[in-house]
């Protein structure tokens, strides 16, 4: 069908379908030219505004599969959490505590506050080719919970990680709320939706296992098969191996750069995808420095058996970082399809 669905499928591939996190954003020319218009809230609300946004860095740089375009936090804002953006980055109005709990909105009102998402996952299918892939995401429920508590998931985060009696309370009024997320992206036509859960990684392996891990499970259980999962930061510890089966029944895994990447593709009893993992701070080489880096990360992955490399989308080991030269975008896509073709 296309490159990025064969690969959930498991089919063998020389050539890899190539998607990016971040691949629409703030890199590109366009996204500026998007953005001196639109406030970004603007370009993630309108429906046909996200699905312009992920169809451009679809056509400029010849991806394999588009990607929601949104944020993770606006399941909290659905919630009631004033959100707003500005140049430093997200800001929410309120931090969550005890008390606040019972201030949440419920199920069906911050559900449907969210519709904006589902509808922008299917005008952006509407006006994709058929051959490429379509991924949705939702934000990890404690990477949601972090930034309720913290207003960002840098630091040492110790109000979250002292609040576990907090975190679980939390959880059960999220997590059905993501689920529910989840299962309208899909049905609007997502081939995948992907748990970002960037402070994941922040948890020590026990502490991910023992408070995070059966929400996990929960949430994959409820489309086993159509989740991805990814956090930045996290060891095979906190999966329980090498590959999701550890945390449910998850369709795949994204895994940052410092990982290797062989050792995943490879790991005994994977049948997931593995999405990853080119250091996105070397998209800022360019010209030959950029192709010598590109040739050396694909040489091990190469000398692979191509059965060890089903499954296999690639991509980097977090997201586009914002000065990215769109020239190197543009040639990593090009040196990965000549070097694997
Ligand atoms: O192309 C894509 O990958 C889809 C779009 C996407 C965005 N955010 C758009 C965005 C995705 C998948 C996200 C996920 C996201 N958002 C994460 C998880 C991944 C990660 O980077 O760890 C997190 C932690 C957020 C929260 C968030 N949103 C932050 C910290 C920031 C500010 C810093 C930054 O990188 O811009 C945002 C804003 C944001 N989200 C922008 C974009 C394009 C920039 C907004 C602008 O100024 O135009």
């Amino acid at each position: 069908m296309g490159r990025f669905v064969d690969a959930l499928a498991g089919t063998r591939q020389a050539v890899p379908p190539i998607w990016f996190m971040r691949q629409a954003g703030r890199y590109q020319q366009s996204y500026q030219a998007k953005r001196r218009k639109y406030r970004f809230e603007q370009l993630c609300r309108e429906p046909h505004l996200a699905a312009a946004v992920a169809l451009d860095a679809v056509q400029e740089f010849d991806f394999d599969a588009a990607i929601l375009f949104s944020d993770l936090l606006f399941p909290l804002n659905a919630l009631g959490f004033p959100l707003k953006y500005d140049d430093s980055g997200p800001k929410l109005g309120r931090r969550l505590d005890e008390a606040g709990l019972g201030r949440l909105r419920d199920l069906d009102r911050a559900g449907d506050a969210l519709a904006f998402q589902a509808e922008a996952v299917a005008l952006t299918r509407y006006a994709l080719a058929p051959s490429t892939g379509l991924i949705g995401f939702v934000g990890g429920p404690w990477t949601l919970f972090v930034y309720a508590m913290e207003g960002t998931h840098t630091g040492a985060l110790v109000r979250p990680k002292v609040s576990m009696g907090l975190y679980r309370k939390f959880a059960r009024i999220l997590v059905p709320l993501l689920a529910r997320a989840i299962r309208e992206q899909l049905e609007a036509g997502a081939d995948v939706v992907m748990i970002f859960d960037t402070a994941a990684g922040e948890l020590s392996p026990a502490a991910f296992q023992q408070h995070i891990a059966p929400d996990l499970r929960r949430l994959a259980a409820t489309q086993p098969g159509r989740l991805g999962y990814y956090a930045r930061g996290i060891q095979a510890a906190h999966l329980g191996g090498p590959t999701s089966a550890g945390i449910g029944p998850w369709a795949g895994l994204g895994v940052d750069w410092r990982w290797d990447l062989t050792d995943v593709l490879a790991a005994r009893g994977r049948t997931g995808f593995v999405q990853g993992n080119f250091d996105p701070a070397l998209l800022h080489l360019t010209g030959t420095a950029l192709r010598r880096a590109i040739d050396e990360y694909l040489a091990p992955i190469v000398a692979l058996p191509a059965a060890a490399r089903r499954g296999w989308v690639c991509g980097l080991g977090h997201g586009v970082l914002p000065g990215t030269p769109e020239a190197s975008v543009r040639d990593f896509v090009r040196v990965v399809r000549r070097r694997l073709s």
